[in-house]
């Protein structure tokens, strides 16, 4: 059968014999055929209009079969099916000639036989099969593509949701913890202040009753004087009411501190004091670090206010704090550090611990969302891929290096002035 397809296929036959050409023309009469009598010519009409497939004779004047069938792999069509007829006995050169690229190989005996349609026909269509097969895998390698990203834009999103959820929720647990405590802070700090006077006044009271009747006072008041120790506890007013104080301010400070940390009233940028952010973090950690013996170094320096969102920038340090102190040992140190970069007008945030550092092996993950080493439960991958997109959204870099066995040190900067184009977007859809 004929495939009419095949049957307007352009061919070039490169041959240098008449004889053969008008053969040709007969065996391959179901073909557009155009003839080219040497290698260089043949090449010269590949060059200049477009062919489905190339008979060439092996044994050509000038330039021989291999060299054409190379030229034109190399320089016209890669492609390009290409028939090599070889004269009878030379098997050899047939082999050699399919193994550089040729489609197939007749041989001279065979021109007059049906063998030569059959073979273009052959190389016709093994030539379009590969080309289906070379666009299918095309098409499913972009397809496999396009799923991934969209696989990607996905796992994105999710961390996005979760992440802004968490911290929405962690925001207004923290905000709503700090205004309960609050109410009760106020009226227990007014009353102590009325308690100091009053007490002071009752001991005052006690050393003129005391000043009159000397030694003349009843044995059980003299008894009661002794059992309730009242020289040591007039004694010791003064400092129980200090410590008190004392205790009730850092109360205040911690609630003041859960209250900055949060910052739900501000969502959009403003000036701030950076040192302000270190304070207001540590102040949100300072049970975790208490609780595991961790010597804290806080080493600050005066720096410009900056142009940010602080609720974020007290995120940002609070995940580098957390995962600090959650990769270090009992009795470790870790150390915040802020610098004031005046060349290039931006804030330096170092947080580094003395910790186990991070295995060469996933330094190139850590900041990929939901990549965790910690169990389930503690950890859920999200704190530095949040951090480096509100780092970014500033205008900002995150870096970090460590050493296996000696630790890990964050390095955050952020620019004082605000970039002109700063998106205000939260990030990936
Ligand atoms: N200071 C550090 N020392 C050692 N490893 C660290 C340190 N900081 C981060 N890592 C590694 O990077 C991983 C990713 O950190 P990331 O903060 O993104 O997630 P997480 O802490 O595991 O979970 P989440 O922050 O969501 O609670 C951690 O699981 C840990 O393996
Ligand atoms: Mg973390």
């Amino acid at each position: 059968m004929i495939d009419p397809e095949a049957a307007r296929s352009r061919v070039l036959v490169i041959e240098d014999s008449k004889a053969d050409q008008s053969v040709y023309r007969r065996t391959l009469h179901e073909f557009d055929l155009v003839f080219a009598d040497s290698g260089e010519k043949g090449l010269q009409q590949l060059t200049a209009e477009p062919f489905d497939l190339v008979v060439l004779d092996y044994h050509l004047p000038l330039m021989d079969g291999d060299e054409v069938l190379a030229r034109i792999r190399l320089a016209i069509a890669p492609e390009l099916p290409v028939v090599i007829v070889t004269g009878g006995g030379s098997e050899n050169v047939a082999v050699d000639l399919l193994k550089q690229g040729a489609s197939d190989y007749l041989t001279k005996d065979e021109l007059h036989t049906p063998r030569v349609a059959a073979a273009v026909r052959g190389a016709l269509e093994r030539h379009r099969l590969d080309q289906a097969r070379q666009k299918a895998e095309d098409e499913l390698r972009r397809q496999k593509d396009e799923l991934q990203t969209t696989l990607r834009q996905l796992q994105e999103a999710q961390a996005h949701l979760v992440q802004s959820e968490k911290m929405a929720s962690l925001g207004q647990l923290v905000a709503g913890v700090a205004h309960e405590i609050n109410n009760p802070l106020s009226y227990v700090t007014n009353n102590l202040a009325v308690l100091d006077r009053d007490v002071r006044q009752i001991a005052e009271l006690m050393t003129i009753y005391r000043t009159h009747f000397g030694a003349s006072v009843p044995d059980s008041i003299q008894e009661f004087e002794d059992r309730i120790d009242l020289n040591y506890t007039l004694a010791n007013l003064d400092r129980l009411l200090q410590s008190t104080r004392t205790g009730l301010q850092r109360v205040g400070e911690i609630v003041a501190g859960l209250r900055d940390f949060s910052r739900l009233d501000e969502a959009t940028s403003k000036r701030v004091d950076p040192n302000e952010a270190v304070r207001a973090t540590i102040e949100m950690v300072r049970f975790q670090i208490r609780q595991k013996g961790i010597d804290l170094i806080v080493d600050t320096e005066p720096a410009p206010m900056i142009d940010c969102n602080p609720g974020q920038i007290n995120q940002v340090l609070l995940n580098l704090l957390m995962n600090a102190i959650q990769a270090v040992d009992p009795g470790a140190r870790i150390t915040v550090r802020t610098r004031w970069l005046e060349s290039s007008r931006q804030v330096r945030y170092e947080v580094s611990d003395n910790g186990p550092g991070i295995p060469e092996s996933i330094r190139g993950k850590i900041f990929d969302p939901f990549f965790t080493t910690k169990p389930l439960g503690v950890g859920t991958g999200l704190g530095l891929w949040i951090s480096y997109n509100i780092v970014e959204q500033h205008g900002g870099t995150i870096k970090f290096d460590s050493e296996p066995g000696r630790g890990t040190r964050f390095v955050v900067t952020l620019p004082v002035d605000p970039p002109e184009a700063r998106s205000t977007s939260p990030g990936p859809p």
